[in-house]
């Protein structure tokens, strides 16, 4: 098993309705190859763990990385895993991260939210903490 975490920043003109769109795929193709994660996302970060076969997530990580609906790929772990974190998700999500300020305020450092100075394990546990709540589209 292989997990990857990265953060990213979505495309300036990226709409809404394109975001749920790459969901709506993504949760097909996940299912497909047995792909989990989570996905999180505001109008200024995208932050995403996808887990599965080493394979798969490296393809689908090669994928994803050149998309031009976001920049700024950085990578905050990547490596083999026990078990899934996310084996109820072909991929959850939530879009609306700013929604959810109590959450955001216990990961950020000084001024404002950045999780590309997260260490990983924190990432980690923001996403599982954003995993308890519904589904918010
Ligand atoms: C932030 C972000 C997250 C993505 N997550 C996934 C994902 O989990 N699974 C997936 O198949 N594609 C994901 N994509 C889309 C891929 O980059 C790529 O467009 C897609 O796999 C290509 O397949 P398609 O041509 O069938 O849409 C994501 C894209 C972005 C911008």
């Amino acid at each position: 098993m292989h997990r990857i975490l990265y953060v990213s920043t979505p495309a300036p003109n990226l709409t809404i309705t394109e975001v749920e769109d790459i969901v709506a795929r993504s949760r097909v193709k996940n299912h497909d190859c047995k792909v989990t994660g989570f996905l999180c996302g505001s109008s200024r970060f995208f932050i995403q763990c996808i887990e599965g076969e080493q394979t798969d997530i490296e393809n689908l990580f090669d994928m994803i990385k050149h998309d031009g609906r976001h920049h700024n790929v950085q990578v905050l772990h990547q490596g083999p895993c026990d078990s899934r974190m996310f084996s109820n998700w072909d991929m959850g999500v939530v879009l609306y991260m700013d929604r959810h300020q109590k959450i955001i305020d216990r990961y950020t450092v000084g001024q404002s939210f950045n999780p590309y100075t997260l260490e990983p394990e924190q990432c980690l546990n923001l996403l599982m903490d954003f995993s308890k709540l519904k589904n918010d589209f």
